[in-house]
């Protein structure tokens, strides 16, 4: 995984649990990394599962819902670093629908080595949305977390329900979506 997915985790263990607890963290938490996490390097997964684990650990909650907070806690600052991706829309339908482009356009070509998840889309409805995302790394609560920053940075909620699930041996993960009916549209 890019560092800089590293450094927003970092961020988000020095914000739930301040500068010194983050450093014990790193320490403790048995990483094959030993220098300090650069947004352009590539890091073992594994790390970033450790490092998880341990917010696990000191704050008593599943995986997947550290996961989630952690998907939550992402998208300001990737709102502050990438304007262009998220600005460009004003509805969150028109921007997940560009996720899996500019995953594997631009975050390809910034973060070279990258491996970026894959989203194919259907959109039964103008207020709904089936998304399903499918990589290797079986990060689904991460994407929930993630619609939920989404869906708090445009101030429309998403209703999400996931259908399928690669964790329970299904293909891909498949989250259908529901927006609140636009004007003119239903
Ligand atoms: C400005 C917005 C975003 C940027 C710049 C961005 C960029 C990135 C980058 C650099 C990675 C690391 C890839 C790697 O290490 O191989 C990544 C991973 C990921 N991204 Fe995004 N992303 C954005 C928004 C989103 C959104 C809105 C979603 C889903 C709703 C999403 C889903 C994911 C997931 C699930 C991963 C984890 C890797 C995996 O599942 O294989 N991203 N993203």
């Amino acid at each position: 995984m890019k560092g800089i997915i590293f450094n927003l985790f970092e961020d988000f263990m020095v914000e739930t649990f301040g500068d010194e607890a983050y450093e014990e963290i790193f320490a403790s938490a048995g990483l094959q990394t030993t220098e300090p996490f650069v947004g352009p390097g590539s890091y073992p997964d594994e790390d970033l599962l450790a490092l998880v684990g341990k917010v696990v650990e000191r704050l008593g909650i599943p995986a997947d819902e550290a996961l989630r907070a952690f998907g939550r806690f992402c998208i300001p600052p990737l709102a502050r670093r990438f304007p262009v991706f998220l600005a460009a829309h004003s509805h969150p339908k028109d921007f997940l629908l560009t996720v899996d482009t500019f995953h594997s356009m631009e975050v390809n070509k910034l973060f070279e080595g990258s491996q970026c998840p894959r989203f194919h889309y259907e959109s039964p409805a103008p207020d709904r949305l089936v998304m399903r995302y499918e990589s290797a790394r079986r990060l689904c609560a991460l994407v929930e977390g993630l619609l939920d920053g989404v869906a708090t940075h445009y101030g429309i909620p998403i209703a999400h329900v996931q259908t399928a699930c690669m964790l329970r041996g299904d293909p891909a993960c498949v989250f259908d979506l529901s927006f609140p009916p636009q004007e003119g549209t239903s």
